[in-house]
């Protein structure tokens, strides 16, 4: 049935609404699970490497030890940040957002795609735009690293084929080899950020992909819609909030958890919303704290920071107790990479480069089966009138 304005169920922010089908992964709300491809994130979390979970998201399974040696190969032979991308981020003030830095980066990288320069052209096939996915996957690491660095005015740290993505992605933004619990942490931030299904970023690179524009303008626009702080940029509010209420390295876990909770009780006594908890889908909890958190523990512990679990478990227990909203992934990210030694404003920037697997997954995903995205909306302005 033709929906019109006078038979439509408006559902505002698309909530509830159920838009296509897809095969990479499933939010499961009621059991608190989330699947990539079939297989829960917390196992590929616990045993896999990022570039094996890349692999699955974008091909159905995950590789054989022949396909990840070629893909590991093809990804360490692209990773060192393009010249040109380079020149246009040193152009770039270094007060400007490390989010936008990334999307002009991924917007110049696409139009420096030989693959990219006319989707007419037939350029978006799927084996094109893997090879482009590919590229964006490796080239990202080096434009988050080098616009961190440059913003603390050093120089620009050359990729090492030698480590893994990971490893190397560390390596780049601070120059010194990672501990591997530090690497471990990381990984598992990349993993559990790399899917979620028809979240507003992926929607919106499904969206553009519609209209059979390309996958750099897919990937763009997606990190336009990650950069609101009701999607992506709540891990750095997380962040903004522990500082707020103060961190002290010399703190017990105890005191910083007294002085969450107060701050939590009057944050929530004048209504605020605070960033980093609640979810769109979760209404019981976001599958992948518990593996995300498990994590945070081993780098409080790695880096002796019992004051951050306090403060954690301060702001977790009085939201739980005033309104049973639970804590959703950006939550413990954001302490993690506040202790890994990330600026704030980087924090978004690393989401980016994890979730460039699940856009690029979902746009070859649309085009298989496309579809124009376009819904309808019903008019509420002022009835048909005309010029005196
Ligand atoms: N702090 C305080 N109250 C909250 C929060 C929060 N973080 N989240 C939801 N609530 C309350 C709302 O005030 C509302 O209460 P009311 O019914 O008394 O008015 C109720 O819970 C429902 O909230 P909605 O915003 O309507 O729920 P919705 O499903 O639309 O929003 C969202 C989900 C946007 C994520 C919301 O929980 C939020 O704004 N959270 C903070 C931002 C955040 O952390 N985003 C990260 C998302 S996960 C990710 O991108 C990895």
């Amino acid at each position: 049935m033709v929906q019109t304005a006078d038979t439509a169920e408006i559902r505002r922010g698309l909530a509830g609404v159920v838009v296509d089908y897809t095969a990479i992964s499933k939010v499961n709300p009621d059991t608190n699970s989330l699947l990539y491809r079939g297989y829960p994130v917390q196992e590929l979390a616990a045993r896999c490497s990022f570039e094996e979970v890349a692999h699955l998201l974008w091909h159905g399974e995950l590789p054989l030890a022949e396909q990840l040696a070629a893909f590991e190969r093809q990804e360490r032979a692209v990773r060192a940040l393009d010249p040109v991308v380079k020149r246009v981020v040193d152009e770039l003030p270094t007060t400007s957002h490390p989010m936008d830095v990334c999307r002009t980066a991924a917007s110049v990288l696409g139009a420096r795609d030989p693959r990219a320069r006319d989707p007419r052209a037939g350029d978006s096939s799927r084996e094109a735009n893997l090879a482009k996915a590919v590229d964006l996957f490796a080239a990202m690491p080096a434009v988050v690293a080098y616009d961190q660095r440059r913003r603390r005015g050093e120089d620009l740290v050359e990729p090492r084929a030698d480590l893994g993505y990971s490893a190397n992605f560390l390596w780049m933004t601070f120059g010194v080899e990672p501990a591997p619990e530090v690497i471990r942490a990381f990984e598992v931030s990349m993993i559990l950020y790399a899917e979620h299904s028809f979240n507003a970023s992926t929607f919106t690179a499904r969206v553009v992909t519609s209209t059979l524009s390309d996958l750099h303008s897919a990937v763009t626009t997606a990190i336009g819609a990650l950069k609101g702080p009701l999607h992506g940029g709540a891990n750095e509010a997380v962040m903004e909030t522990f500082e707020e209420i103060g961190i002290d390295p010399d703190e017990s876990h105890e005191d910083a958890k007294a002085r969450a909770k107060a701050w939590m009780d009057n944050a929530l006594a004048q209504k605020k919303k605070v960033m980093g908890f609640g979810h769109r889908v979760y209404k019981h909890g976001d599958s992948r704290v518990p593996t995300m958190k498990a994590a945070l523990d081993d780098l409080i512990t790695y880096y002796r920071r019992p004051e951050i679990l306090g403060l954690y478990d301060g702001l977790e227990q009085s939201m739980d107790e005033a309104k049973g909203i639970k804590p959703n992934l950006d939550y413990p990210t954001g302490p993690a990479y506040h202790l890994m030694g990330f600026d704030i404003p980087t924090f978004t920037p690393l989401f980016v480069a994890s979730r460039i697997v699940g856009w690029t997954a979902h746009i070859m995903e649309q085009l298989e089966n496309n579809s124009l995205i376009r819904p309808l909306s019903a008019y509420n302005g002022p009835d048909e009138r005309h010029l005196d």
